[in-house]
């Protein structure tokens, strides 16, 4: 059987090698409307929509930003939202220079027949919505999906997670837009760094299994792989050494040479740690551009400078600048703290 070719495969690639570019990842701020909610009430916000523009209005306008940053993860609000001005959100990151994505998945529920695991909703209608997303101007997409260690994981929800991630990257390239595969294996616990390890690679056995007979084309996608670290009530601490010994080893030994970009979760680390672990991967050559999709690790310090007040904006953005900066410099090997 021979199967057709994405019309948009072109440029698929191109996109995901304009993201995947030297010095540069990904601003993840797709929260959803409850996550969000949760940001904004640690600085004492209501959580409304004028808030949450506000907020995403002043990430997206730091100057100079799409120097260190390749694309920008949006929830479906902010894609169709304008600032406070009246200027579109999606505008405003062409003119930086930063693609402009989209979460297309519709979050976890409990997967039933497991051990109090989850599966990742959002697979009907996905084609129609994606087709109106890249109408807007999303040139990528999100399906963030969760693996636990504590409650297994079993086979049925490692299965459940690859294969949803596989017909998500396949209905995503089919629309035109670059789908990131995130299958996040959570922190929590009290393993070692040696289950985590045990765990990723069969998750990313699958995914690469099923992403293969969904025909899925490698060169037009992203990753974004949790590090390999202990669980997060595990003694044993891990140096930023031994983090990214691991976690190249599981990309060595599951991710082909021709996906262009590994673009790490934060997963809860903490600003500083999630720079110094992306500065270890990036030591030596690797055949995919290893690089961050960090959510909390660009936007703790800046919210909580923010703390929902406009004359602190300006002292907000420049806390993005600097971690944006720390991380582009880590994507290269040259951070120094
Ligand atoms: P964190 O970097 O905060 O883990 O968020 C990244 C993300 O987009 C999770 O889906």
């Amino acid at each position: 059987m021979v199967v057709r070719a994405s019309a948009y495969a072109d440029e698929l690639v191109q996109t995901a090698k304009t993201i995947a570019s030297p010095g540069r990842g990904i601003l993840a701020m797709d929260e959803s409307n409850a996550t969000c909610g949760k940001r904004l009430a640690s600085i004492g916000l209501e959580n409304t929509e004028a808030n949450r523009q506000a907020y995403r209005t002043l990430l997206i306008s730091a100057p100079g930003l799409g120097q260190y940053i390749s694309g920008a993860i949006l929830f479906e609000e902010t894609l169709y939202q304008s600032t406070v001005d009246g200027k579109k959100i999606v505008d405003i990151l062409v003119e930086q220079g930063i693609v402009p994505g989209i979460k297309v998945d519709k979050g976890l529920v409990p997967l039933a027949g497991s051990n109090d695991e989850s599966w990742c909703q959002g697979l009907d209608g996905l084609a129609s919505r994606e087709a109106a997303y890249y109408e807007a101007g999303a040139r990528f997409a999100k399906w963030r999906t969760v693996v636990s260690i504590p409650n297994g994981p079993s086979a049925l929800a490692v299965k459940e997670a690859a294969w949803g991630l596989a017909r998500y990257a396949a209905i995503s390239q089919e629309n035109g837009l670059v789908p990131i595969v995130e299958p996040e294996i959570l922190l929590d616990g009290e393993h070692g760094i040696e289950r985590t390890f045990e765990v990723a690679q069969k998750v990313w056995a699958e995914t690469f299994y099923y992403m293969a007979e969904n025909n899925v084309m490698f060169e037009g996608i992203l990753l974004k792989p949790s590090m390999v670290t202990p669980g997060a009530e595990c003694e044993d601490r891990a140096t930023p050494e031994q983090v990214a010994d691991y976690t190249l080893k599981l990309l060595h030994r599951r991710i082909p040479p021709a996906v262009p970009g590994i673009m790490f979760l934060s997963g809860g680390q903490s600003e500083v740690e999630a720079t110094q672990n992306l500065n270890a991967m990036n030591q030596g050559p690797n055949p995919w551009h290893v690089s961050f999709s960090y959510a909390r690790a660009l936007q703790n310090t800046c919210l909580k400078t923010w703390a929902g007040r406009p004359e602190n904006v300006k002292a907000a953005q420049d806390a993005l600048l600097l971690r944006a900066k720390a991380n582009s410099l880590a994507q290269l090997g040259k951070y120094t703290s």
